[in-house]
């Protein structure tokens, strides 16, 4: 990360955190223990996203390999360990597979097994930050790309980043100058409250453990002084907004301080961390429309708590 990278990181937290309302994106809940963090949360019996999400590629892979067709480029945004796409390469055959994630390091070694045992499929990995602007590289085939974006991640944008940065998957299913190729989505559905506030609350405290750790993170990036004990998590569904909020919530009045900034927080006062949007599957759909994409085929699990979605640009 360059100098100018890391001051750009310095001055959007501290102006968070300085809002009436203060909040940071949800981005900075990823660093190194962040991520083991959220591995951990996806084990949870509470967080059902995950293994349901499995359960759908695995119960209609040969469906949706027939709805997306051979020989896609494959292009698996926020790819990590690379885990997910592999299980689709022996029903769908792409032509070529992008993994894109921030950090490149991290997908190099499971690129070179799946290479090994795929050696017909071509594999490029790119490190990038694909949330606010989407330029690949030339090495990127043009023709069927397949936009794969499992695990429901699209329900931290809210809707209309999400509406946004569908349309800039759209405008990079184009090939000379017609519509092709289309996107692979997972998507959480609106269900239960009780079982969503489960799912972002779970007894181990394990996503407690995933929100506090964005202070350490705070504390090292900003140099803050955060005392995680001052905190504790909220996580909840807002019924009204369709969303999942987690906050972190001051136990006792508490100031902090850190490089360009202080503030005081009230006993109570929160910090907004992160939503997770949940759709219904016509919402959802609907959004896919209005950013360009169509003829939509969903599947889903018998209890229709996640929905997986191809659709094809139009
Ligand atoms: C990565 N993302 C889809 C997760 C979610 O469910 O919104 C992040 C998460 N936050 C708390 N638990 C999981």
């Amino acid at each position: 990360m360059g100098q100018q990278d890391a001051a750009a990181i310095r001055a959007e937290l501290s102006a968070g955190l300085l809002a009436p309302h203060a909040f940071t994106a949800p981005k900075y809940l990823y660093d190194v223990l962040g991520s083991k963090l959220f591995e951990a949360i996806c084990e949870l019996p509470e967080y059902y996203p995950t293994r349901t999400e499995a359960s759908i590629f695995d119960v209609h892979l040969s469906d949706i390999a027939e709805s997306v067709g051979r020989g896609a480029t494959l292009i698996d945004l926020g790819a990590g360990n690379c885990a997910k796409a592999a299980r689709l390469f022996l029903a769908l055959q792409p032509a070529q597979y992008v993994p894109i994630d921030i950090s490149v390091d991290f997908m190099h070694e499971a690129v070179a097994r799946l290479q090994q045992q795929f050696p017909q499929i071509e594999m490029t990995a790119i490190g990038m930050d694909f949330s606010s602007a989407l330029d690949l590289p030339d090495v990127v085939h043009r023709k069927k790309r397949l936009f794969f974006y499992p695990g429901s991640s699209i329900g931290n944008f809210t809707p209309h980043e999400a509406l946004d940065f569908l349309k800039r998957l759209r405008k990079a299913c184009q090939l000379n100058g017609d519509a092709d190729g289309g996107i692979l989505i997972g998507i959480d559905l609106v269900k239960d409250k009780a079982l969503l506030d489960a799912a972002y609350d779970d007894a181990l405290g394990v996503t407690a453990s995933f929100n506090l750790n964005l202070l350490q993170h705070l504390n090292r990036v900003l140099n803050a002084d955060f005392d995680v004990r001052n905190w504790r998590h909220r996580g909840f569904f807002n019924v009204e907004s369709s969303r999942i909020e987690m906050h972190l919530e001051a136990r006792s009045d508490v100031t902090v301080r850190w490089e360009g900034g202080e503030r005081r927080f009230e006993r109570g006062e929160r910090i907004h961390t992160e939503n997770s949007y949940k759709y219904t599957p016509e919402k959802f759909v609907d959004l896919l429309e209005q950013a360009g994409f169509g003829e939509s085929r969903t599947w889903t699990d018998p209890r229709g708590w996640f929905m997986v979605c191809h659709a094809l640009a139009i």
